[in-house]
């Protein structure tokens, strides 16, 4: 149908006739001559129809925005140069132009950003635009170039099942139910991870797959309910194994897709001085600030807010010198509390820095009262403020403490422009191996239920679960958590002794994980691996906040797929195969 791309045309086709495909990016009429900007996924290319070519003429002034049109004609030299096209040295003087399609009632015009609800619903016209399209290529070159060096280094690509059995990740499981076993589901893989466990215990030794995940939890601009991972497991290894190959790995890879320079090694860090430094999981390194624990300057003042977590083993009292941030308004901070109120604090106390040699004096603080010069002179050495600073104070339980002064770090970093224009990856180790859920009365896996612990000794886990550290370890790149991943555990009883401390019972697992107990009872080897988060890498290595912009075609936060309305209602004929009844609750149908 065509000889060339509209974007490929230049100067060593001077003369060539050449036939072209694409859609009318823009048309303008200029005294009786029709130019039309003619798009294709390689670029846009001037056509040019004169009125001496009648029956291309006729054609041409009838075409609009988004028609698709196949157009011969010939390569010649621009009288006025465009430099900002790629091709704006040419354009083709058209013969021919015919009308593949006609583009009627567009519901925007593809040079605007409309709503994302309207981009979602027409998905193919947003994809045409050229942006959307870089980002798209972005992720693709991403892709292949990991695949690249997984096939070059001996990695096996191998496929696992998606009708499965749950694999517990932390979210709820997609169910689909079985026609020939009435009542029984399969579940959707949240992960791979049993399957690629399974296949180092089969002796594949390394083992990669560009693996579809889904998971049925709250969505967010950096969460979809159905994603992709580079997930990988290898055999006989230790951490610094996995962490070294994968560490080069993402270091080539972010070097040939998008020419930066990831530092070598990676910095890391330990969980807990993740949390204590910068108040997450997941610290976003390119912003300088950092948190400041000021209990030791406040256990013995009246004010019970501070001192009564400042008292508490559990507890935190920590601060955030926000420099220059004196000037901020009564409302802007107010907006921070607000922000902080959101992660959980339940007030922000905040102090202005004017004077600092002058003590008490020299600050304005709705709490300066309830400090006495002591405390005053122990916050403001622990925080190194200067003159104009200004200090914001969260009390509470550790854990809250942390999360919300993590997240006020965030937004005044953002706010004040304090992000430095940079790639700062770094790998989060030593986590703690359970969460104590206090509500359920027991614990959760921090990471998944097959992270091995520290200790060797499932009696040693056992004494004291509350401090055991997990062999899990996360990477983390400009505040994304990009991949997660762990040294497994590979011997039955200390795989037992978790499921018991997780309270899954005997029956219980032996009914979920059975088959998993009955594989580390014939020889499995040591293995550890990692997935990496596919969409997050491309949305961060195409600059854009959501990866919902590097997915061809991803769902809404609230999991719908507006292009194709699903999920949808189904009919009472298929729901009986499947030996399902759908009950809406009482007062709705
Ligand atoms: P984890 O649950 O940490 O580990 O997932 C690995 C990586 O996948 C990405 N990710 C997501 N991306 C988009 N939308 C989501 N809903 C979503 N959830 C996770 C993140 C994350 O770091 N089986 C283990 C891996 C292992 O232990 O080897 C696992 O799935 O970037
Ligand atoms: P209150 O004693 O609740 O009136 O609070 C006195 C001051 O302490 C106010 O400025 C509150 O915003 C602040 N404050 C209250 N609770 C906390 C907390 N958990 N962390 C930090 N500041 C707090």
């Amino acid at each position: 149908m065509r000889t060339h791309f509209c974007g490929l045309v230049d100067e060593t086709l001077v003369d060539q006739d050449v036939t072209l495909c694409g859609w009318v990016d823009g048309r303008r009429d200029h005294g009786g001559v029709v130019f039309l900007d003619l798009r294709d996924h390689e670029g846009i290319v001037q056509v040019v129809v004169d009125p001496d070519t009648v029956e291309a003429f006729a054609t041409a002034i009838e075409v609009g925005y988004e028609y698709c049109l196949r157009v011969r004609g010939t390569v010649r030299v621009r009288v006025s140069v465009n430099d900002r096209m790629k091709t704006g040295r040419v354009e083709v003087l058209a013969a021919e132009v015919e009308v593949l399609n006609a583009a009627r009632d567009l519901p925007f015009a593809l040079h605007e950003t409309p709503n994302e609800d309207m981009r979602l619903t027409y998905r193919y016209l947003d994809l045409r635009r050229p942006q959307m399209q870089r980002m798209m290529r972005t992720r693709i070159r991403l892709v292949q170039a990991l695949r690249r060096h997984l096939d070059a280094d001996g990695f096996q690509d191998i496929e696992t099942p998606i009708l499965t059995k749950a694999t517990p990740e932390g979210a709820r499981d997609y169910l689909v139910p079985s026609r020939v076993h009435a009542g029984e589901f399969y579940a959707l893989p949240q992960s791979p991870q049993l399957f690629k466990q399974l296949l180092m215990m089969a002796g594949f030794d390394r083992y990669y797959q560009i693996a579809r995940c889904f998971r049925d939890e709250d969505l967010r601009a950096d969460r979809q309910p159905e994603f992709t991972q580079l997930d990988m497991e290898f055999a006989f290894v230790k951490e610094a194994d996995v962490q070294g190959y994968v560490e080069g790995l993402v270091r080539d890879v972010f070097a040939e897709v998008v020419d930066a320079r990831l530092e070598n090694p990676f910095p890391r860090m330990t969980w807990h001085e993740a949390m204590r430094r910068f108040g997450s999981d997941k610290p976003d390194l390119r912003i300088d600030l950092e948190l400041v624990d000021i209990a030791e300057a406040v256990r013995h003042v009246e004010f019970k807010v501070f001192a009564g977590p400042a008292n508490d083993p559990n507890g935190r009292v920590a601060a955030l010198r926000v420099p220059g941030g004196a000037e901020l308004s009564r409302k802007q901070i107010d907006e921070l509390a607000a922000h902080a109120a959101k992660h959980g604090a339940k007030g922000l106390a905040w102090m202005k820095v004017d004077d600092a040699a002058a003590g008490s004096e020299g600050v304005s603080s709705p709490v300066a009262k309830f400090l006495d010069e002591a405390a005053l002179s122990g916050i403001l050495e622990a925080t190194q403020a200067a003159d104009g600073d200004l200090l914001l104070f969260g009390a509470g339980p550790w854990g809250t403490v942390s999360e919300f002064m993590g997240a006020l770090r965030l937004k005044v970093g953002k706010d004040r422009g304090r992000v430095e224009n940079s790639w700062k990856p770094l790998w989060v180790t030593d986590f703690p191996m359970f969460e104590h859920d206090a509500e359920a009365g027991r614990f959760v896996a921090l990471h998944h239920p097959f992270t091995a612990p520290a200790v060797d000794d499932p009696a040693q886990l056992v004494a004291d679960p509350h401090h055991a550290v997990s062999r899990g370890y996360d990477m983390v790149l400009n505040g994304a958590e990009i991949g997660g991943g762990s040294i497994r555990i590979h011997r039955p009883e200390m795989q037992a002794t978790v499921f018991e401390l997780l309270g899954i019972g005997k029956d219980e697992a032996e009914a979920k994980f059975g088959f998993l107990l009955k594989a580390l009872r014939m020889g499995a080897p040591p293995h550890g691996g990692i997935a990496f988060g596919i969409d997050r890498i491309a949305a961060l290595m195409a600059g854009t906040e959501s990866i919902r912009d590097v997915i061809a075609f991803p769902k809404t936060t609230s999991a719908q797929d507006l292009m194709t309305d699903a999920p949808s209602a189904v009919g009472d004929a298929q729901l009986g195969e499947l030996h399902v009844k759908v009950v809406t609750e009482k007062g709705s149908d």
